[in-house]
C-alpha cells in the first residue's frame, strides 16, 4: 500500500521513497519528508525548525514556529506571510490579494485521473496509488486540490494542482505552480539543462547560495534554452553515489522552476507555468487544471535518478502501439534532398534505402503546395505533384513496393504570408491589433487557442493521411511565440493566449492519436526546441538537435539522457561533413552516435560508395539485433561530458546482455582509453567480450568488469568510437 492516512499525517511510499505531510496546528498542510524510505516512521518529531518568526507572529495564536514565514509547507498562497515564492496567487473579485489556504480534507483515489485536456502520466493496470487533498481559503471557497501519486515500482511521485471557484465572483490567477517542495537542508547544488538551437541541453550545475536561482522559459514553448526539467542534489552527488531530487513538468509551453534559500537555511523549490503574462480569469464555479510535476528521489545518484525517470515514462507516459513495439529505422529527406523533393531523386534513396534495411521512407519538409523554400506555403497542406514530380500516393505506393512504409512532414502550428489558409484567414495568425506580428523563419504562429483554426488544419492533415498510406508522421514547429494575443478574447483574457495556446496544440495531437492510433508521430522544434514530458505524451520520439555532429550529439544526448529514454531520442547518421559544422567524422562514429537514439539516417545515399552501403547494412543489422536492449535496457553514463572521451552502456533487464560505446571527443594521443568501469551486470556471472566485432580473450566476470574496467589498447584519435558487446557466457 502506498498511500498511508493516519491522523493528521498523510504518507506516500514508493519502493525506496517516502514523501510525507501533515496538517499542523494552525491548519496549515506541512511539508514533513521526501527522502530515502522510512519504512513506517514519521518525520514530524524532527519538522520542528526551533526557529521563532518575528514578522508575523502566527496566526491564531499558535506557535511561532508555525508561522508561514518560516513552516515548511506544501502549498501556499500569496499575501498570508509566506514570503518565498508562494506558488499560488490570485485576485478575488474584491480585488484582494490575501488568501490563507487551510487544510480541509483529503481522500484517497484509486485509479490516477487523468487531467483534463492535459499530458499527464497514466495507468491503466490502476496499479498506483493516490490522494487528493483539498485546502481552502479561510474566508472565500476558494479550493486548491492538491493531486499526488505515488508510482511504487518505478520510485515516482507525480504531483498536479486544480484550483476551483466557489466564491460567487470571478477571480484571477496570476500565478499557479504545479509543485512546492520546501526541504530542511540548503547545501545543494542545482542542476539545469540549457543551451540554444543545435546546442540542446547541456547540463549545468551551481551551487544554491543566497539568492533565488531559476531556470525558465517565456519563449511560449520549453526552449532549446531551457529545459523544463531540473535536478537539486546533495554536493557529493555523482552519476553513483549522492542524494538527488529530480522535477519533470509534463507541459510543453512556458515554466518556470526555481529555487531558493530561505532565512532560516531552508531552501524552497517551485516549478509551474511561468507567470510571467500568465492571467487567467476564473469564473464562479469553473476550475483552472495546472500540468502535473514528475519527481523522483534517488539515494544512489543520477543512475539512479535516470532510471527512475526513463522507467516511469517508458511505462506511463508513452502511449499507443509505439509504447513498447520497436520503433521503425527511418530515412529522412531533409538532408539528402532539401526542398528538392523530385520523386526520382526520392525513389533513387529510398533503393539505396532498402539495401540498408530502413523500414520507413521519411518525406521532410517541401511537399506541399508551391512550397520551394521556407518563405511559403505553410498551412496549405496539400500535396505539390508538380514539385514531387507525381502524385503523392504513387510515390508512397513506390516506397511500399519497395517494402518500405512512409512518413510525411508538417509543420501543424505555423502559417506563411504567402499560402491561401493565411489570405482566407488572416485572422488566425497570433498578432496583436494594428501590429503586424513578427516574423520567425519568415514565418507567423497560428493561433491555437482558435478552435476553428485548430479544426481547420485537422481536416487538412486528415485529408492526406485518410487518402494516403502514411505510416509516420514528424511534426515540426520552427519558431518561438511572440506577438501574443488572440483577436478571440476580450482583453481582460489575453494573458490566457499562452496556456490556451499550448492546450490547442495538445487537443489537435490528441485528435490525431486518437483517429489514427497505429501513427507514429516525432515532434520536433527547429530540432530540440521542444523536448518534454507533455510532447512525449503523443508523440513518444522528438529530434533532438538539428546538430548531428556526432562530437557535438554526444553531449546533447549526454544532458537529454539524465531525463529522457533513449528510445525517445530522435537521431540519425548523416553526411560527412556534417552540414551543420562541416567537420569530417568516420562514418562509424556517426553511426554509434545514432544508434544511442531511434537510429536512422538523413543523408544522400546515392553519393555513398557500394563499401559504405555495405557497411550500414551491417550497421542496421546491429542496431535492430539490440534494439529492445536499447529501447528497453538500463542506461549508465560511464563518463561526465568533460573529459577526452566519452561513453555510456546499456544493460539488459536480466543482466545478460549489454552494449557500451565510447566516443573520443578530444585527441589525448599518448593514452589508450581504459573504460574504468562498467555498470550495472552480475557480479559472478562470465561474460564474453567483443570489442569491435573482435572477440577479447580472456575471462570476464562481472566484478572484473564493473571495478576493473577495460583496457581498449589502442590509441583513439579524436572522432574515432568503439563499440563493446558484453554476452553472458
Ligand atoms: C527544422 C527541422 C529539420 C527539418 C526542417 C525542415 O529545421 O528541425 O529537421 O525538418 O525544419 O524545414
Amino acid at each position: 500500500m502506498s498511500v498511508s492516512i493516519k491522523e493528521n499525517i498523510i504518507t506516500l511510499d514508493t519502493k525506496n521513497t517516502t514523501y510525507q505531510m501533515a496538517v499542523n496546528a494552525n491548519g496549515y498542510l506541512a511539508h514533513l519528508y521526501y527522502g530515502s524510505r522510512l519504512d513506517g516512521s514519521s518525520a514530524a518529531d524532527c519538522s520542528m525548525l526551533g526557529y521563532h518568526s518575528l514578522v508575523p507572529l502566527a496566526y491564531d495564536g499558535c506557535s511561532s514556529e508555525l508561522s508561514p514565514d518560516v513552516c515548511p509547507l506544501e502549498y501556499s498562497a500569496y499575501g498570508n506571510g509566506d514570503f518565498r515564492t508562494a506558488p499560488l496567487m490570485l485576485s478575488f473579485s474584491d480585488g484582494s490579494s490575501v488568501c490563507d489556504l487551510r487544510f480541509e480534507d483529503v481522500k484517497r483515489i484509486e485509479k490516477k485521473p487523468l487531467l483534463k485536456g492535459l499530458p499527464a502520466l497514466h495507468d491503466e493496470a490502476g496499479k498506483s496509488e493516490s490522494v487528493e487533498i483539498c485546502l481552502k481559503d479561510k474566508i472565500y471557497d476558494l479550493r486548491v486540490y492538491l493531486l499526488y501519486t505515488a508510482f511504487e515500482e518505478c520510485d515516482v511521485l507525480a504531483r498536479s494542482v486544480r484550483v476551483e471557484n466557489r466564491t460567487g465572483g470571478d477571480i484571477v490567477l496570476n500565478r499557479v505552480l504545479s509543485t512546492c517542495l520546501d526541504n530542511y537542508e540548503c547545501d545543494y547544488d542545482f542542476i539545469s539543462f540549457s543551451g540554444k538551437p543545435n546546442y540542446e541541453r547541456s547540463l549545468n550545475r551551481i551551487p544554491l547560495r543566497e539568492l533565488k536561482l531559476s531556470c525558465e522559459s517565456r519563449r511560449g514553448t520549453s526552449s532549446h534554452q531551457n529545459n523544463p526539467f531540473v535536478i537539486f542534489c546533495s554536493k557529493d552527488c555523482s552519476e553513483k553515489s549522492g542524494e538527488c531530487c529530480g522535477a519533470a513538468f509534463v507541459y510543453s509551453g512556458n515554466f518556470t522552476a526555481s529555487m531558493e534559500k530561505t532565512q532560516i537555511g531552508t531552501t524552497r523549490f517551485v516549478m509551474g507555468i511561468n507567470p510571467e503574462n500568465f492571467r487567467f480569469v476564473l469564473k464562479d464555479g469553473e476550475s483552472f487544471q495546472a500540468p502535473e510535476v514528475i519527481h523522483t528521489f534517488s539515494n544512489s545518484g543520477f543512475s539512479g535518478l535516470t532510471h527512475n525517470y526513463h522507467n516511469v515514462i517508458r511505462k506511463h507516459l508513452f502511449r499507443g502501439k509505439y509504447a513498447d513495439a520497436p520503433r521503425p529505422i527511418m530515412l529522412n529527406s531533409w538532408e539528402a534532398t532539401y526542398f528538392d523533393v523530385n520523386c526520382e531523386k526520392l525513389l533513387a534513396i529510398a533503393k539505396q534505402a532498402k539495401k540498408i534495411g530502413v523500414d520507413t521512407f521519411v518525406l521532410d519538409d517541401g511537399w506541399f503546395l508551391g512550397r520551394q523554400s521556407d518563405n511559403s506555403s505553410l498551412g496549405d497542406w496539400f500535396a505539390d505533384e508538380e514539385r514531387i514530380g507525381c502524385p503523392l500516393s504513387r510515390l508512397i505506393s513506390g516506397i511500399n513496393e519497395l517494402g518500405m512504409k512512409f512518413g510525411l512532414w508538417f509543420e501543424p502550428e505555423c502559417i506563411s504570408e504567402n499560402s491561401i489558409l493565411y489570405r482566407n484567414h488572416p485572422e488566425w495568425v497570433l498578432q496583436a491589433p494594428d501590429r503586424k506580428g513578427m516574423l520567425g523563419r519568415k514565418q507567423w504562429v497560428i493561433d491555437m487557442s482558435n478552435d476553428d483554426a485548430v479544426n481547420a488544419i485537422f481536416d487538412m492533415m486528415c485529408d492526406i493521411l485518410d487518402n494516403n498510406n502514411i505510416d509516420y508522421i514528424k511534426w515540426d514547429f520552427n519558431r518561438y511565440l511572440t506577438d501574443v494575443y488572440s483577436c478571440r478574447l476580450p482583453a481582460e483574457r489575453q494573458g490566457e493566449v499562452l496556456h490556451r495556446y499550448v492546450l490547442g496544440v495538445y487537443s489537435l495531437l490528441e485528435k490525431i492519436n486518437a483517429r489514427y492510433p497505429d501513427l507514429l508521430i516525432e515532434s520536433c522544434a527547429s530540432g530540440g526546441g521542444r523536448y518534454d514530458c507533455g510532447m512525449l505524451y503523443y508523440a513518444p520520439q522528438i529530434w533532438a538537435s538539428d546538430n548531428t555532429d556526432p562530437l557535438d550529439r554526444v553531449n546533447i544526448q549526454y544532458g537529454t539522457s539524465f531525463c529522457y529514454p533513449i528510445i525517445s531520442v530522435g537521431s540519425h547518421v548523416t553526411a560527412s561533413p556534417n552540414h551543420t559544422t562541416r567537420r569530417n567524422t568516420p562514418l562509424l562514429t556517426r553511426s554509434n552516435v545514432a544508434m544511442a537514439g531511434t537510429y536512422g539516417f538523413e543523408l544522400d545515399l546515392t553519393t555513398l560508395s557500394d563499401g559504405e552501403i555495405e557497411i550500414l547494412k551491417k550497421e542496421t543489422e546491429f542496431y535492430k539485433a539490440h534494439a529492445s536492449l536499447i529501447k528497453d535496457g538500463d542506461y549508465y553514463r560511464l563518463t561526465s561530458n568533460n573529459e577526452r572521451y566519452i561513453a555510456w552502456q546499456f544493460v539488459s533487464e536480466d543482466k545478460k546482455h549489454a552494449l557500451a560505446v565510447l566516443v573520443q571527443t578530444r585527441n589525448n594521443i599518448n593514452y589508450k582509453p581504459i573504460i574504468r568501469r562498467l555498470e550495472g551486470l552480475n557480479a559472478n556471472t562470465k561474460y564474453r567480450v567483443i570489442i569491435d566485432g573482435a572477440e577479447r580473450e580472456g575471462e570476464y566476470t562481472g566484478t572484473a568488469l564493473m571495478q576493473i574496467g577495460i583496457n581498449l589498447r589502442t590509441i583513439k584519435y579524436e572522432g574515432e568510437s568503439t563499440r563493446i558487446e558484453i554476452e553472458a557466457i
